[in-house]
């Protein structure tokens, strides 16, 4: 098994190598690739922790020999929020990015399952899309923008709140990953009950989660660690379905059937495939259902500037 994490220098890079050199089974292999100088360094360092993975690091201005047999291909390169800034203020500088290397992933890695790290992710996740299809190697169903830090999120503000352990609890977040339009499925929680006012402050928190990071980090970037954590936990599932494991289950930001909007976060069953079945994603309460209608608008024009820039 070859993971391959492009952009492994930056402050979720670097964190999310060293979860990965630490939790992938033995006998895999982690290949780091960014434009810095830095990166054989980084491979050395991670190298000296005694686990049976191998580390090997690529720099320079292309990632092809790092992608050479990946099985996974992760993406957290570009550039992070400050204060004051929308995740879609990213787009242009990061679209670029996103577009040089997913260039390289359809030529060298084109049936790998690729993980989306980079923000903005809903439309991010379109421009990966739009270059693999012109390369025509696109299979919808190996293209994952990685909301997870949304649920985990969801799971500790409602553990707070609940005065419940976070590892027990595991809130669906459909959607996308951008303010309004993150959805925390609260109504779903097993044997857990909220007031109206619990409701819509927790939901008010898990959308501006992100944002809550930037301010606190005051211009010295946006969440690293937990990004990293969230990445690593979505990563090490696409491991376990690939080793032919059953029954696992994800919430990510895909192409799906288009009910909603063509790219939408939803739960899905995993396999060596990728997707296996876009789980649907329930009852949803009054709340729910409005907050869903709201963000469609926000969410289609999310998709349509990515999927605009490739041309
Ligand atoms: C997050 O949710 O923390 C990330 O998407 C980073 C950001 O800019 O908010």
């Amino acid at each position: 098994m070859k993971i391959t994490l492009l952009g492994a220098a930056g402050g979720i890079g670097q964190t999310l190598s060293l979860l990965l050199k630490i939790q992938l089974p033995s006998g895999s292999s982690l290949s780091l690739y960014d434009i810095t100088s830095v990166i054989p360094g980084l491979a050395i360092d991670l190298n000296h922790i005694p686990t049976g993975v191998k580390v090997e690091g690529f720099n320079g201005a292309y990632a092809i020999p790092a992608l050479r047999d990946a099985n996974i291909v992760l993406i957290s390169a570009g550039i992070a929020r400050k204060p004051g800034m929308d995740r879609a203020d990213l787009f242009h500088v990061n679209a670029k990015i996103i577009y040089d290397l997913m260039n390289q992933v359809a030529s060298i890695a084109p049936k790998a399952l690729i993980g989306i790290i980079t923000n903005p992710i809903n439309s991010m996740v379109v421009v990966a899309a739009k270059v693999l299809k012109k390369a025509g190697v696109y299979d919808k169903k190996r293209l994952f923008g990685i909301s997870t830090l949304d649920i985990m999120r969801a799971n500790t503000f409602v553990a707070q709140c609940k005065n419940k352990q976070p590892t027990e609890i595991e809130v669906s977040v459909i959607g996308g990953h951008s303010g309004i339009t993150i959805l925390p499925l609260l109504s779903q929680i097993k044997n857990i009950h909220f007031s109206n006012q619990e409701v819509i402050d927790l939901t008010r928190r898990i959308q501006n989660a992100g944002s809550e990071v930037v301010k606190a980090k005051a211009g010295a970037g946006s969440a690293t660690l937990s990004m990293s954590h969230a990445a690593a936990r979505f990563s090490l599932s696409l491991v376990r379905a690939l080793r032919g494991e059953k029954n696992i289950v994800e919430c990510a930001y895909v192409e799906g059937n288009g009910e909603y909007t063509n790219f939408f976060a939803q739960p899905l069953l995993l396999d060596e495939n990728g997707i296996a079945e876009y789980l649907p994603i329930g009852v949803l309460s009054t709340f729910e259902q409005l907050t869903l209608n709201n963000m469609l608008e926000t969410l289609k024009k999310e998709i349509k500037q990515g999927e605009e820039f490739v041309r």
